[in-house]
């Protein structure tokens, strides 16, 4: 359930038609629903109000600051995967002590900086990780509260590219070797092994991968206890699929209550990753046709976002619905429709947003509505083609706030220099000559064309 709903045919996020968030704030943009993500936290967690547990956002679903301060105001906290998030979730106000670090390639520095922080457990992915951790946390005087991610190898069922629980991927430390390893951690002077942990894959949607995963979590931390290693967190990981299309993943009850059924008499604190569940349809990308072009097979609608700006499309061939801001009063039923390769400016054939896709009539200036555009829509954005990214904008019922504004042209060459000695080559005109007579009253290269 989300708040992007159209009344008398213009497409709202709550009580702000994205129209003006377009005039005011140029395209692409993507917007993210307060209401919508405060919904999507309390569902998700209202299933575990029985035991004790914790929600950690992913996030790198969806990492901009203010995102983060929503869900860390809801009680939330973060399941991070370098330094850099680590760094943005401090700035949001997380508490670190609500931090838990995954990923197969900690380096010394980034270990360092999650210790002086005191996150609340590292989830550590390979033997030559655990080694590092320890003489890390031992320089800094400290322990290192850890979990293994163990690698279950169990089926998710989802794209190859985001299944990461089964035995061929590069995640987690193989299943049968984990007791052992524990019973090497516990005697390390910089190592606290406290919990257990796995992420099996992303945008799962049946229950079954998460149970035979739960299970054999169970029995590990059964076998644990028995060798006096005292399991007090146990981390599920996220993966909880959403509705892009036509998939009907299980309701966060039915997941709440499936993994409860799991683990619930074991005594632990839960932790649960999810990640596209909570940002995933709580944001939108909006972006302006600028052409539409009937090529000898098809026809396609050019616009100013491409796969810079949401590359899950050409990645995993992922679907987003494409809905129209503005349609015209009657049109959702029939008649005048479209079949159309939804492609932006980027110079490569993988660059498409939708392909074959029926929709409403557009021409040149319509607005179009990328939808379920919050969780790896914007994080995964990049400046190819030398394409600032776009701005994020975050609705709270009748206002809204630039939470990231458009990047420049300025931005895009910070940190750039020419080597040293290099005579840079004049221009006739200087490049701030060209943009400042074009962008009157704008100082430095503000804006970009179309912007
Ligand atoms: N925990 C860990 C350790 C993860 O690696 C991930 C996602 C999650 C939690 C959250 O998973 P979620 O609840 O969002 O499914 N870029 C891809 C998805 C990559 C997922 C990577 N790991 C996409 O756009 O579909």
């Amino acid at each position: 359930m989300h708040y992007f709903e159209y009344k008398n045919d213009q497409l709202y996020c709550e009580s702000v038609p994205l129209r003006h968030i377009a005039e005011q704030v140029g395209t692409p943009v993507f917007v993210y629903s307060r209401s919508t993500l405060e919904r999507h936290f309390k569902v998700f967690e209202e299933p575990f109000a029985s035991v004790d547990h914790l929600i950690c956002f992913s996030m790198k679903a969806c990492s901009n600051i203010a995102i983060l301060h929503v869900f860390s105001e809801l009680g939330g906290g973060v399941d991070i995967v370098s330094g850099g998030e680590l760094f943005r979730a401090l700035k949001a106000g997380v508490d670190p002590s609500r931090v838990v670090y995954s990923g197969v390639g900690k380096t010394a520095s980034e270990m360092d900086e999650a210790l002086a922080a005191g996150i609340l457990m590292f989830n550590v992915e390979s033997e030559e990780e655990l080694d590092l951790l320890d003489k890390r946390a031992q320089l800094l005087g400290t322990t290192a509260r850890m979990a293994f991610r163990v690698n279950p190898d169990v089926d998710p069922r989802t794209h190859p590219y985001i299944s990461t629980g089964m035995r061929r991927n590069k995640f987690g430390i193989q299943f049968d070797r984990a007791t052992d390893l524990y019973l090497r951690a516990k005697e390390m002077v910089g190592i606290d092994p406290v919990g257990v942990d796995c992420h099996i894959g992303s945008q799962l949607t049946e229950l079954s991968p998460f149970m035979d995963a739960v299970a054999k979590l169970r029995g590990l931390v059964e076998d644990l206890r028995k060798h006096d290693i005292d399991i007090r967190y146990l981390d599920i990981g996220g993966g909880l699929g959403i509705p892009y299309d036509e998939e009907d993943p299980p309701l966060p009850a039915d997941y709440g209550a499936a993994i409860l059924d799991g683990v619930s008499d074991l005594n632990l604190k839960l932790i649960l990753e999810p990640g596209r569940l909570l940002t995933g349809n709580a944001g939108v990308m909006i972006t302006k046709v600028l052409y539409l072009k009937q090529g000898p097979e098809k026809l396609f609608v050019i616009v100013d976002a491409a796969m810079n700006d949401l590359i899950r499309p050409s990645l995993y061939q992922a679907y987003h619905s494409v809905w129209k801001v503005q349609r015209k009063a009657g049109e959702s039923d029939a008649g005048d429709r479209i079949v159309a390769d939804i492609v932006g400016p980027i110079c490569e054939s993988g660059d498409f947003l939708a392909q074959a896709r029926e929709l409403e009539q557009v021409q040149s200036g319509d607005l179009l509505v990328l939808m379920s555009a919050g969780a790896y829509g914007f994080s995964m954005s990049s400046n190819y083609n030398s394409r600032p990214r776009a701005a994020e904008v975050l609705v709270d019922n009748e206002r809204f706030y630039v939470i990231r504004q458009r990047e420049t042209y300025d931005d895009l060459i910070r940190g750039e220099r020419l080597p040293e000695g290099a005579r840079p080559h004049r221009n006739r005109k200087g490049v701030h000559d060209v943009f400042r007579g074009l962008y009157r009253g704008s100082d430095s290269v503000q804006k970009r064309p179309g912007g």
